[in-house]
């Protein structure tokens, strides 16, 4: 049986897995994204090191084991810190520092399955390596955005948020454990170890009484400056050029001062894109700038902000998913009767298929109903049937599966007649 929390993709949701696909690497092209793909198997080591030993995700989420040589290997749970060990053991940093990459597949995450949830998911992911500009920020969010709309994903929230330098950081964290910690006993469990291992993640605690502690913190009520005041005006003047460029692209945000995201990685702007489609796991996809991560990974200081989009949310939130039951698709079903008529269609197959069409055959000498009905059930547009009164005639039938009618063509023109048919 299959292993919880993983899926088979087929059929209709195969068919919109393309299609996704499809519209993702046309939207990377228009914005200058190369594709760059990397292993599923890291070392442990990249993953701890980049995404935090305190994340939720290296410790309880990670699929990883002892390799033969002594190594602990990890199945990617996210894209990024491989792309950043790509573009530095690739030697990008010196050859190309300005890069724009994008990748598609899996990735692997020991999370409890639910709706919109997978132990085993996909990501449609995009980094912006080599530049502090928040005009890449500003891209990043751009280029996602374009995606949805190339989808005609509608009714999408994007959520901004401003974190500041590592070092803003801290001194907000030490405001965040000023307040929370002499009312620790009121936090749920979660919350108080959270207060040992990063403060943040209270912000995104579900318990109702958890939430009213942080809706009552000074830096948080309803007319609270929306950036804290530890952030310094190079990170208050980054978030104003992100949000006027975001404006200039025609992008409506709501910035959201309690969005701290579950990766250790990020600084300055995050973002979320939400779906109300997506019920409690409702981000379709986030991300962010990590300035600091190449550099903590060997290279040089280096800018860099990204984003990835969960393709099974993706799917939930599609108008119109491809329904494979209706659709007649590009392809040929050649149907004969009898020996001689069995040799002239595996020929013509060949010759078909050659020519480039699309097209299929039985080869186990079914009734001519049950050749329909193959031809039926590969939404054939046309099936050809061959007899041994057409072979005489040097003609076929092609009956066009969507209408039922049918006509009787040359075969030395099976090819030019096939080809005029197609869409
Ligand atoms: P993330 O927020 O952990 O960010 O994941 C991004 C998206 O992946 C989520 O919004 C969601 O759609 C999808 N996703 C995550 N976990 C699951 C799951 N268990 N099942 C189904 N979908 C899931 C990152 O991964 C960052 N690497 C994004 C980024 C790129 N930041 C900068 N660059």
């Amino acid at each position: 049986v299959r292993l919880k929390g993983t899926e088979d993709i087929f059929g209709p949701q195969a068919l919109c897995f393309d299609r996704i696909e499809t519209s993702a690497r046309a939207v990377f092209k228009i914005f200058g994204f190369e594709e760059l793909r990397t292993p599923y198997l890291e070392s442990k080591k990249l993953f701890t090191h980049a995404l935090g030993t305190g994340t939720d995700v290296v410790q309880k989420e990670m699929y990883e084991f002892l390799d033969k040589s002594g190594e602990v290997v990890a199945l990617r749970p996210e894209g990024t810190a491989g792309i950043v060990r790509a573009y530095l053991e690739n030697n990008f940093h010196k050859t190309q520092p300005f890069c724009r990459f994008f990748y598609l597949g899996p990735m692997f995450r020991r999370e409890r399955p639910q709706k919109g949830r997978l132990r085993q998911f996909h990501q449609i992911g995009a980094e912006i390596l080599g530049g502090e500009s928040p005009y890449s920020d500003a891209e990043a969010i751009h280029c996602l955005t374009a995606l949805l709309d190339h989808l005609g994903i509608s009714g999408y929230t994007v959520k901004l948020n401003m974190l500041g330098t590592m070092d803003e950081r801290q001194a907000f964290k030490k405001t965040l454990l000023d307040y929370f910690k002499p009312q620790a006993a009121a936090l749920c469990e979660d919350c108080q170890s959270r207060l040992e291992k990063n403060v943040y993640r209270v912000f995104d605690c579900k318990k109702e009484f958890c939430r009213a502690i942080v809706s009552r913190a000074p830096f948080l009520v309803p007319d609270a400056p929306l950036l804290p005041r530890e952030l310094s005006a190079r990170s208050h003047e980054h978030f104003d050029l992100v949000r006027k460029a975001l404006e200039k692209n025609g992008i409506s945000y709501r910035i959201e001062p309690t969005m701290v995201r579950g990766l250790d990685y990020y600084t300055r702007t995050v973002f979320e894109i939400t779906h109300p489609r997506l019920g409690a796991q409702d981000a379709l996809g986030a991300g962010g700038r990590y300035d600091k991560l190449v550099e903590s990974l060997g290279g040089p200081a280096t800018g860099a902000v990204g984003f990835a989009i969960g393709v099974e949310r993706l799917l939930l939130c599609l108008e119109a998913p491809e329904d494979a039951d209706k659709s007649f698709v590009n392809f040929f079903t050649i149907a004969t009767i009898g020996e001689a008529a069995f040799h002239e269609g595996f020929r013509l197959l060949s010759e078909l298929r050659t020519a480039g069409l699309a097209v299929a055959m039985d080869f186990q000498g079914k009734s001519m109903k049950s050749q329909m009905r193959l031809a039926d059930k590969m939404r054939s547009r046309y099936a050809i049937i061959l007899g041994d009164t057409e072979l005489t005639r040097k003609i076929f039938v092609l009956k066009n599966m969507e209408t039922g009618t049918q006509e009787e063509l040359p075969l030395t023109e099976a090819v030019s007649e096939l080809k005029k048919r197609t869409l």
